[in-house]
């Protein structure tokens, strides 16, 4: 049999086609982003912790703007992004990029002057370099620059949708930061209509650290935030993705890949992809889905526990401590029954090293809940008992 390609996207945005789940949240950005369209600028910040979706989301939304909303959109990622200029430079490229065949097209290059260049072959994009003295003054005067686009592209489209994304670098400059109340008071004051939806998206910690270098942007913010799938979702993801490859999967196999997808999208991607490269027939039984979840904790543990657990901790002791952990492959374990398997010395250093795991970000503790605790990812378990045979398998 010939294998087409995967329809599993691990680390992408997934395609539209087999986005699921966020209804309500969904419901709540729309609103917003018709808000702007009808011209009442809008703000947002959207967050969650790495991998849970916020670009998916983003790209969804996005896709929305333009067809429903008749709005242009644009996506602009940011991570290496450190200055306010910079920003504002890509958010221009991006708009100018987005506009390329279209009837305002000729409109909005004027606006741009000489500083545009098409590059690669064909001329593919289109990059834009003003120089110093120009971007600065674009910066500076950011809402009436976008007034200018919008006033171009006004006898066609209704607004323009800006999803900044991945703005961790520029959350901790307060340069941003005022930059951003300054771009919001002057909107306020100066245009009636301003169809602009603008969403920061980054993780938990960057909206506290903005808002702690300008603490009024807390009124300006619609903050969304987003956290895992539920289990029903995920059921509906891995039938429509392994559907669209003619793929049926035992409710066996689904019940366990659902287990340990934990509702954490980037998981449930890393898994079926494993899984749709072991599978050889039609159908997915519980084997194939067991060796998926091996084969994607590998690829996890290897990404994640490697650098921040095993490379960091030197200690015999807690190494041994983890090895009894992770012995069950179980999400959740509890300090007594944990104590029964330990021997005097590790019993001495077991609180230490939990509190250790739980700053690491690999283990949380379970609310109102006293000594029990939670893998984060439920496929973490999974690699350290792997990592625990074949340690076995080695020293033989
Ligand atoms: N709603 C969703 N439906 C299906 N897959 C999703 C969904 N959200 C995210 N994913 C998948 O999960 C992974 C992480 O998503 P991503 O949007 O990159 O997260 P983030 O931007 O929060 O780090 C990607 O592989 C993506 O394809
Ligand atoms: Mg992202």
């Amino acid at each position: 049999m010939i294998k087409g390609d995967s329809p599993f996207t691990p680390g992408k945005p997934v395609p539209l086609e087999l986005f699921v789940g966020r209804k309500n949240k969904l419901e709540e950005l729309i609103h917003y982003m018709k808000q702007s369209s009808s011209g009442k600028q809008e703000n947002v910040f959207l967050i969650g912790n790495r991998g849970i979706g916020k670009s998916s989301l983003a790209n969804f939304l996005r896709s929305i703007a333009e067809k429903e909303a008749n709005m242009v959109g644009i996506h602009v990622f940011l991570g290496g992004v450190k200055t306010t200029e910079e920003l504002v430079s890509h958010v221009f490229e991006k708009i100018l990029n987005e506009s390329r065949g279209e009837n305002w097209f000729k409109k909005i290059q004027g606006l741009f002057g000489d500083y545009v260049r098409s590059v690669g072959l064909f001329g593919i994009s289109l990059t834009f370099e003003p120089p110093k003295d120009k971007l600065k003054g674009l910066t500076k005067n950011f809402p009436q620059a976008l007034e200018s686009i919008i006033t171009e592209i006004e006898s066609d489209k209704d607004g323009l949708f800006i999803a900044l994304d991945d703005i961790n670098g520029l959350a901790n400059s307060s340069d941003f930061a005022n930059w951003y109340k300054s771009f919001v008071d002057e909107v306020a004051i100066n245009f009636n209509d301003f169809p602009v939806f603008i969403m920061l998206i980054g993780l938990p910690d960057r909206r506290d650290a903005l808002f702690h270098h300008q603490e009024s942007l807390t009124r300006v913010f619609n903050i969304i935030e987003i956290d895992s799938l539920s289990d029903t979702e995920v059921e509906e993801f891995y039938t429509k993705a392994f559907n669209s490859v003619d793929v049926e999967i035992h409710e066996n196999a689904m019940d366990l890949i659902k287990n340990f997808s934990g509702g954490l999208p980037v998981v449930m991607h890393e898994i079926g992809d494993a899984i749709f490269y072991i599978n050889q027939d039609d159908l997915i039984d519980v084997d194939d889905a067991l060796d998926g979840v091996f084969e994607a904790a590998t690829r996890i543990g290897t990404k994640y526990l490697e650098p921040r657990v095993y490379n960091t901790i030197s200690s015999n002791l807690y190494q041994s401590i983890l090895r009894k952990i992770g012995n069950s492959m179980s999400q959740v374990f509890t300090r007594k029954e944990m104590v029964k398997e330990l021997n005097e010395k590790e019993k001495k250093v077991f609180d230490n090293f939990v509190s250790k795991l739980k700053q690491l970000g690999i283990i949380q503790t379970i609310s109102g809940m006293k000594g029990v605790y939670s893998f984060v990812n439920p496929i973490y378990p999974v690699y350290i008992q792997l990592r625990t045979l074949q340690e076995e398998e080695e020293s033989k």
